[in-house]
């Protein structure tokens, strides 16, 4: 079972502070990956901020200030070059209660399927640069549906493998939103037993997984970890206001919503919303199938606000059904193409 969150001073000796009650018993890699938790703080260190002007120091400060906050749940990549200041930043932090999950390409830069031999290199060196004797959660990096059946014959047997060595405790598939909007590759694999995490992309525009993946990510206990809950789409309202216009032009949503100043602004209120990003984390975190809500930031009041959204209450149910009546019917919304990434993430792991 995945229980993360439990006690958030957990890495300081005597702390006895929990944060809410999120879930109540530690996570053990030893235990089979059930992932029937509630969702729960995570913060994703796709940038760190690290790609837009922060140093170490200021990404070790971050990684710090998220264990003081509670969150447990780190996902990194070889791809995003914070795996090596993500180990250094969890020296001395105790290991019982946090979930480190990490990922390989599976192209080389020329878009070539990389070999089994080089995939369990990488695996080694991100245990190497995350200090690791074990990866919890260890993934392939934003598969497409052409690469999954040579990811399935080759790649799989290597990893599980390795996976019973105690090198992995979980293995897992990250999809690649812009290039799959229609989340094909994921509806494929989920028809494979070597899954036991998947990462995919949720927001309160892309609802479509309600549908297509949640139910039998369900069913078969496997644990999803949820990314493009804010993106630009909610973080920037210019994003926001030119994809509301795409959409109306299309036919896609009422006309009335372009006209209004503040399209989703019914969602900020007394009793509802703080800001738009607070939506977006908590109609995420509170959708069933939602194991994990990642959040990406570099900046420590964001990440500080991002907490704070994750252990609030679900937004008011009129508000959802607001949400799911405009916006469920929608699909490949939001994903925004990987050269218009603010994460810091390098455009060929997106
Ligand atoms: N294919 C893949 O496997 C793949 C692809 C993409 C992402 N991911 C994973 O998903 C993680 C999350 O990435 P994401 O892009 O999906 O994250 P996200 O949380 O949806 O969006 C992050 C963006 O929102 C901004 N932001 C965050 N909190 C904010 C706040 N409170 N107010 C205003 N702006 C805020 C961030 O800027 P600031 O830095 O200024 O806060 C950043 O530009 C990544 O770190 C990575 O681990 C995986």
């Amino acid at each position: 079972m995945w229980n993360l969150c439990t006690d958030p001073r957990s890495h300081q000796a005597g702390g006895t502070e929990h944060l809410a009650s999120l879930c109540s018993t530690p996570f053990s890699a030893e235990q089979v990956c059930a992932f029937r938790s509630p969702a729960l703080a995570a913060v994703a260190t796709a940038g760190l901020g690290l790609g837009v002007g922060k140093s170490d120091a200021d990404a070790i400060s971050l990684v710090r200030l998220a264990l003081d906050l509670g969150v447990n749940f780190f996902d990194t990549a070889e791809a995003y070059g914070t795996e090596d200041v993500l180990g250094r930043a969890l020296i001395g932090v105790s290991r019982e209660r946090l979930v480190i999950s990490s990922k390989s390409r599976i192209l080389d830069p020329n878009g070539k399927p990389l070999p089994r031999d080089t995939v369990v290199s990488n695996l080694e060196q991100s245990l190497r640069r995350l200090g690791l004797e074990r990866i919890d959660v260890f993934q392939l990096h934003a598969v497409q549906l052409k690469h999954y059946d040579y990811v399935l014959s080759e790649l799989v047997p290597a990893l599980q493998q390795q996976r019973q060595q105690g090198k992995i405790g979980h293995l897992g598939i990250s999809e690649t939103p812009p290039r799959d909007p229609e989340q094909a590759m994921l509806t494929r694999a989920l028809d494979d037993s070597c899954w036991e995490v998947m990462m995919l992309a949720f927001h309160m525009m892309n609802q479509g997984p309600r549908d297509t993946i949640f139910p039998r990510t369900l069913a078969r206990g496997i644990g999803t970890l949820l990314m493009f809950v804010v993106r630009n789409i909610f973080s920037r309202a210019d994003a926001l206001r030119d994809t509301i216009g795409q959409l109306v032009r299309k036919g896609e949503l009422p006309e009335a919503l372009q006209h209004e100043s503040d399209p989703l602004g019914f969602l900020i209120h007394e009793g509802g919303a703080s800001s738009l990003t607070d939506a977006a984390y908590r109609f995420a975190r509170h959708e069933p199938g939602a194991d994990v809500v990642l959040f990406g930031t570099g900046d420590q009041h964001h990440l500080r606000r991002n907490v704070e959204s994750l252990l609030r209450p679900p937004l008011p149910v009129r508000d959802c059904d607001r949400l799911r009546s405009l916006f469920g019917r929608l699909r490949g919304v939001g994903l925004v193409s990987p050269e218009q990434t603010t994460t810091g993430i390098p455009l060929q792991s997106v």
